[in-house]
């Protein structure tokens, strides 16, 4: 058993991009020593400049589907492009880094003995039949087509970890986290708030995929991380899954509707052919995060979206944006 009473050495793959930046900022703010890991396939320098010099934070380059030796208590796996845009660029990489990266950093905690937390989807649901989705639906996926680098990788990546507790009581976490949004989103990773707030600001019409009558659920960054810590600090061994989202539902077209209010933008509202596999309806059901964690989301999306378009306007405060949207790394 390890002894929490000391600062954790806490390893966060993928702790360059959106989330993980975030995270890692919390678990510096909490007293840790945070080890950064990423490829920068889609994270970025940008994202943890603040960081770099806290004496309590370290960044490595390095891809997870290579092994890594260091000395941790806590692992948050995180290594994993997010949006379709991204994981489907290369998906045979996609899901190499979940299925081998798991493999690599469950061995690690085996190790080390390290508590280790999967930031797992509720893409592992897929099209549902079920809704809303509690941790005991078994989901609805093609397992063959161009999602499935992501949805398949993250499923095989959770069996893995309960496979590596049940056979070699490694202390695991897993959360499914559903749509998250804030500040250091992709701006052009193509997910559905980032894409409406960028085609907003650049007074470009905002693309709706099929009729817009598709529902999601949006939980802002602060409220994800505080779950996410939440999980990995509960000593009473609850594994999971935990699914981890805010059930306020919308339709895609009621989104780009508010968008366009709060940036006060004159952008039209497009339709194009629905995208493949698109889920028609997504909303979790916390109600074991709100059991088990004593969590519930705080932010509403009138204050989370006005954070988020602020972070957006601040990105786009120079001269040529299309340029710098183009080029954003
Ligand atoms: N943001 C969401 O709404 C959401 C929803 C469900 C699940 N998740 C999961 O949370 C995690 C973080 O998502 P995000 O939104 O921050 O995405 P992101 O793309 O911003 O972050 C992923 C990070 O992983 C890094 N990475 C990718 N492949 C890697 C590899 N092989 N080795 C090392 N680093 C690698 C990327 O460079 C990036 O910094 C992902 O695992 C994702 O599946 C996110």
């Amino acid at each position: 058993m390890k002894d929490y009473s000391l600062a954790p050495r806490v390893l966060v793959t993928g702790g360059a991009g959106f989330l993980g930046s975030h995270l890692c900022e919390r678990l510096l703010a909490d007293g840790a020593e945070v080890l950064c890991v990423d490829n920068f396939f889609t994270g970025t320098r940008a994202n943890i400049r603040h960081l770099l010099g806290n004496p309590r934070f370290e960044l490595l380059r390095h891809d997870v589907t290579f092994p890594l030796y260091v000395e941790v208590d806590q692992i948050y796996n995180l290594a994993c492009p997010a949006s379709p845009n991204h994981y489907q660029f290369d998906p045979v990489q996609t899901t190499k880094t979940s299925v081998i990266g798991a493999i690599n950093l469950l061995g690690l905690a085996k190790r080390t003995k390290a508590r280790i937390l999967q930031a797992s989807t509720s893409e592992v649901y897929g099209d549902p039949t079920m809704h809303p989705q509690p941790e005991s639906y078994w989901g609805n996926v093609n397992p063959h087509g161009p999602r499935a680098c992501y949805d398949e990788g993250k499923r095989c990546a959770e069996t893995l970890f309960f496979d590596y507790h049940r056979q070699h009581k490694v202390d695991i976490r897993v959360i499914r986290i559903f749509n998250t949004y804030g500040a250091r989103m992709h701006p052009n990773d193509g997910r559905v708030i980032s894409n409406f707030i960028v085609q907003a600001l650049l007074g470009r019409d905002l693309t709706i995929y099929g009729d817009g009558s598709q529902t999601r659920s949006f939980c802002f960054v602060d409220d994800l991380i505080d779950a996410m810590v939440r999980m990995m600090n509960r000593n009473h061994g609850l594994t999971g899954p935990v699914n981890v989202g805010n059930p306020a539902e919308m339709t895609v077209l009621e989104l780009a509707r508010t968008i366009v209010r709060y940036t006060g933008s004159r952008s039209g509202i497009v339709h194009c052919p629905a995208a493949h596999d698109d889920p028609k309806q997504r909303r979790p059901d916390i109600s074991l995060a709100r059991e088990k964690l004593g969590w519930e989301p705080k932010v509403d999306l009138e204050t989370g979206l006005q954070r988020t378009i602020e972070y957006f306007r601040q990105m786009f405060d120079f001269p040529n944006v299309s340029a710098a949207v183009a080029n954003w790394r």
